[in-house]
C-alpha cells in the first residue's frame, strides 16, 4: 500500500475516534443540561375567573400559539414530526386525565408560562417562554384562567424526541432553550393602552421572537429541522422581507391566509394561531416593525 494512502486511512480513522468522542460528550452535556434545576424568583399571579379575563385568555391561547402545541382543547398535540428522529408533541394542559399540570399553584404557572420552567425546576426544552415572558400580570392571569377553565380534555405528557445533531449542539451550548435565553431578573411588562400604536406593536411582537430572533433580524431558528427555511429580517434592513408588505393590510392578508401575495406558501409560521390575531394587534405590530431600526440579517 503506497504510504500516504496508510496515512490518510489512519487519520481518518483518528477523526471518526474524535468525532464519535465529541458526539458522546455532546449527549452527556445535553443530558447534564436537560436535568439541571433551574432556580427562578417567581411572582406569583393570583387565579381569576371573571367573565373579562376569560375572554382575554381564550382570545391569547387562540392566537399566541398555545393552540398550535396544546391544541384547542388543551389536551395536546403533535406538532413536528419527521418519521424519523424528531418528534414533538405538547403535553396536556387540560384538567382532564394525564394533564400535566394537576395540582398546579398560581406560582407554578408563571414558572412555566413566564420563565420556561416545570414545577421541579426542570428547563422546559421546546415551549418558547422567551416569547411569553413579556405578557403583563393581567394577560398572564386571563391565559391562566382560560386554560384552568377548559373542559377536561384526555391526553398525555410531552413527547421530545430531537435528532442526535440538535442533542449534540443543545450540549454544547449552541443552541438554547428558553430558561436559558430568558432574563429571569427582569420585572413583568407594565401594561400600555391596547391600540393601533408602536407601544402595543412591541408588546404583540414578543411572540415572534423565538423564531424572528431577540432583535427580529432573522436567521436559522435554532434547533429547527434542516428543511426549515431560515427567518426572514423583518427590520428594514438587509434581506428585509417588509418590502412586501409596505402596508397593514398586505400584512393583514398574510396572517389571515397564511400566504404571500403570489399565492405561494409561507412555510413554519404558526397560522392557525395568527389568523385568529385581532385587527387591531395586526396594524399595531405593523407599525412598530415599520419604524424598526434597520438590523443587518440574522
Ligand atoms: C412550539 C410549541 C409550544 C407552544 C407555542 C406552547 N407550548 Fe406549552 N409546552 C410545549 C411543550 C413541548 C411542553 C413540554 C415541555 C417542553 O417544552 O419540553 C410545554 C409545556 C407547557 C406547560 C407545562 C409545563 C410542565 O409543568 O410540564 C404549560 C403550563 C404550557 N406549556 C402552557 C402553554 C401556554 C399557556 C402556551 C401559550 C401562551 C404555550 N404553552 C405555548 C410546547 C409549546
Ligand atoms: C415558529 C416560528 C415563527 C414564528 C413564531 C413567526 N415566524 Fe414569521 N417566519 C418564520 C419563517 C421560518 C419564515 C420564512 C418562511 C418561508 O420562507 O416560507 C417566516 C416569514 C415571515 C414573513 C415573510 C413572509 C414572506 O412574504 O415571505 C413575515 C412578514 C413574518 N414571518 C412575520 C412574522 C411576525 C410579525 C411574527 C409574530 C407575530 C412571526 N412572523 C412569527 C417563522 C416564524
Amino acid at each position: 500500500m503506497k504510504r500516504w494512502l496508510k496515512w490518510a486511512a489512519v487519520l481518518a480513522g483518528v477523526l471518526a475516534v474524535v468525532a464519535a468522542g465529541a458526539a458522546f460528550a455532546g449527549l452527556q452535556l445535553a443530558e447534564r443540561k436537560m436535568q439541571r434545576k433551574v432556580e427562578v424568583d417567581v411572582r406569583p399571579v393570583a387565579f381569576t375567573s371573571d367573565a373579562a379575563a376569560l375572554e382575554r385568555g381564550r382570545y391569547l391561547y387562540a392566537s399566541r400559539g398555545c393552540v398550535d402545541c396544546h391544541g384547542a382543547n388543551g389536551g395536546g398535540r403533535t406538532f413536528v414530526e419527521d418519521g424519523e428522529s424528531l418528534r414533538i408533541r405538547g403535553p396536556n394542559i387540560s384538567p382532564g386525565p394525564g394533564s400535566v399540570v394537576a395540582g398546579y399553584g398560581p406560582g407554578d404557572w408563571v414558572r412555566a408560562i413566564r420563565h420556561g420552567v416545570a414545577r421541579g425546576g426542570r428547563p422546559l426544552m421546546i415551549m418558547p417562554s422567551e416569547d411569553y415572558n413579556r405578557f403583563t400580570d393581567a394577560d398572564l392571569a386571563a391565559l391562566v384562567a382560560y386554560v384552568r377553565a377548559l373542559p377536561p380534555a384526555e391526553g398525555g405528557p410531552a413527547i421530545v424526541q430531537l435528532p442526535l445533531p440538535a442533542r449534540v449542539l443543545y450540549g454544547f451550548g449552541a443552541i438554547h432553550d428558553a430558561a436559558g435565553k430568558i432574563d429571569h431578573s427582569q420585572p413583568p411588562a407594565q401594561p400600555v393602552p391596547e391600540g393601533v400604536n408602536v407601544a402595543h406593536g412591541a408588546y404583540v411582537a414578543n411572540m415572534c421572537l423565538g423564531c424572528h430572533g431577540p432583535q427580529l433580524a432573522g436567521g436559522r431558528i435554532p434547533g429547527g429541522p434542516p428543511d426549515w427555511p431560515a427567518a426572514p429580517n423583518l427590520t428594514p434592513g438587509q434581506g428585509t422581507v417588509m418590502v412586501r408588505y409596505a402596508d397593514a393590510e398586505s400584512m393583514l392578508r398574510l396572517f389571515r391566509s397564511g400566504k404571500r401575495h403570489d399565492g405561494s406558501e409561507v412555510k413554519v409560521m404558526p397560522f392557525e394561531s395568527l389568523k385568529e390575531m385581532s385587527e387591531t394587534d395586526v396594524r399595531a405590530l405593523h407599525l412598530y416593525l415599520k419604524g424598526l431600526q434597520p438590523k443587518p440579517q440574522g
